[in-house]
């Protein structure tokens, strides 16, 4: 069979995401954290947004720098389209343009249902759900704008959506985080049919129980973790090592005929693990 373009691409020796321009949200701690040093590590050329924590996200760049990798901070509050648009305007004066989104940004703010506050319901909607849409829609512009570049990446461009095992699972005194994460399900689907003619991918991560900030109280006391292990059969709290490296390999050309799913990075935690003892 002859050679395609394509066999050529694949063949060449680099780094999987050589001068690959990436901006992840929420970068300065956890999750987020992980993923712009994973990326960085495969070559990325990293943005490292934050909204608040400026010297943490100064870290981050000093970590990346320290690895031999770029990256610079961008403050911005991905549920703001202004200071959207700004920190794009800046990425794309810095890199020339943008090959990678991880939407990862994301908070929580738990409360009963019959309790939850107006603000509570429209502050985790607006930070997981608009913020993910605002930032996805500037990145497919730039990638629309430009096309592929073939000695980047066979695709115009990459967006992950960093959801959770609750776009799926039930969470009872959390249904504004879970209803923001369902959502995002359905926005990344949405968007991967409507951007694949454009040789775009976007696929979502769902974490499991993840040690971050986020859910400290899960993990920090002995009696908390052995709580938590229960409900993951594989018997171990993730690491933002495990969700990064997914990151990784889900922005590189290595799962180039992966689109509009969601992986779940959860040792198990969404296989209703109670049914291992009933049913
Ligand atoms: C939440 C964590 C939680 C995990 C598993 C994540 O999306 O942010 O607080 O531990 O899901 O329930």
């Amino acid at each position: 069979m002859e050679k395609s373009i394509r066999d050529d691409l694949l063949d060449r020796p680099r780094d999987l995401l050589k001068d690959q321009a990436a901006l992840v949200t929420g970068a300065s701690s956890g999750i987020g954290e992980g993923i712009a040093k994973g990326l960085a590590h495969a070559g990325g050329r990293v943005v490292v947004n934050f909204s608040s924590n400026e010297a943490a996200a100064n870290g981050v760049v000093r970590d990346i720098r320290k690895g031999g990798g770029e990256a610079i901070a961008v403050r911005a509050n991905v549920s703001k389209e202004d200071q959207v648009l700004a920190m794009f305007e800046t990425m794309l004066k810095e890199y020339g343009t943008i090959d990678i989104l991880v939407n990862n940004a994301g908070v929580q703010k738990d409360a009963k249902f019959t309790e939850m506050t107006l603000d509570q319901w429209q502050l985790v909607l607006d930070i997981n759900l608009t913020g993910q849409f605002l930032c996805a829609r500037e990145a497919a512009r730039e990638f629309i704008r430009r096309g592929v570049v073939p000695d980047r990446s066979l695709a115009a461009g990459k967006i992950i959506c960093i959801s959770s095992v609750h776009e799926r699972v039930p969470w009872a005194g959390h249904v504004n985080y879970a209803a923001s994460k369902g959502g995002i399900m359905m926005m990344m689907r949405t968007i991967a049919q409507e951007l694949a003619p454009y040789t775009i991918r976007v696929n979502s991560i769902a974490p499991g129980a993840i040690k971050t900030r986020i859910n400290r109280m899960a993990w920090e006391t002995p009696e908390a973790e052995a709580k938590l292990l229960e409900l993951i059969p594989y018997r171990r709290v993730g690491e933002p090592r495990d969700i990064s490296a997914v990151a990784v390999w889900l922005a590189s050309d290595e799962s180039d005929y992966v689109n509009g799913t969601t992986i779940f990075v959860d040792g198990g935690m969404s296989l209703y693990p109670a049914f291992a003892y009933g049913g």
